[in-house]
């Protein structure tokens, strides 16, 4: 793991944005895949705001979204991407996958997604941040990880953490979400992890640290050859 240390989340925010624009100039059919959250928000913020790059040919896929929100709501993760990046940027409709919460079939609905991202020649970058307790995407702790996309059970402070976006509600917070497995995140072609905050110290430590361990899913990005983790002071602070 390459692990770089910025003094504040703009600054990391404004080279992980130059990064993204470089990585775009070179290969317009760029393949991201991207997170939502609080960390990506200044993040997506200075792709909005930065120099101007053409998105017109960039495809995305998004980590994860929640079972049983429609993509119009507003507290749906697509909605979200919407606001927050491929509205403002312009990226075409066409070019945005989601996993949908609301497939009728949402075995299947991991699987279409699955082909998908092999149909679009694999993500080239994949952009992730980090639950406290040590989750990617939606793979939570627990004895065993899921390989490829699919039905997650959210812990309780996964949803704690996630109720800003329903009006502070935690309960309000679906139970389940559609995720990226550990498998489709690991074979993306480079991975960059941002952690911002002292709330993710610990958790930092541990992944870049610790043992490889399904208690800690972010810690298999171990075993990916070309990962950059981005961390502020706070975030970093316990290494
Ligand atoms: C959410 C998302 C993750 C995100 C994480 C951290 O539950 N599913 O993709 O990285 O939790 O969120 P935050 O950046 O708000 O701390």
């Amino acid at each position: 793991m390459t692990i770089q240390i910025f003094d504040d989340v703009r600054a990391l925010s404004a080279e992980l944005a130059a990064g993204v624009r470089a990585a775009v100039t070179a290969k317009p059919s760029l393949v991201l895949g991207l997170p939502t959250g609080r960390t990506p928000l200044p993040f997506y913020h200075a792709l909005r705001e930065g120099p101007a790059a053409d998105w017109s040919q960039v495809r995305t896929f998004n980590l994860d979204e929640f079972v049983g929100v429609a993509a119009s709501a507003p507290e749906s993760y697509r909605a979200y991407m919407q606001r927050e990046l491929f509205g403002p940027v312009g990226v075409p409709a066409a070019h945005v996958e989601f996993l949908d919460g609301r497939a009728g079939d949402l075995e299947a609905e991991c699987e279409r997604y699955e082909r998908a991202i092999a149909a679009a020649g694999g993500i080239d970058m994949m952009i992730l941040g980090i639950g406290t307790n040590g989750h990617i995407g939606f793979n939570e702790p627990g004895p065993y990880l899921h390989a490829r996309s699919h039905r997650a059970h959210l812990q309780p402070g996964t949803r704690q953490a996630n109720a800003a976006m329903f009006g502070g509600d935690a309960a309000r917070v679906p139970e389940a979400a559609l995720s990226m497995g550990m498998a489709t995140i690991l074979e993306a072609r480079a991975v960059v992890l941002m952690a911002t905050g002292v709330a993710k110290a610990g958790v930092v430590q541990a992944m870049a640290d610790g043992h490889i361990t399904t208690s800690l899913p972010a810690s298999f990005l171990q075993l990916h050859p070309n990962v950059t983790v981005m961390l502020d002071r706070e975030a970093a602070s316990r290494r």
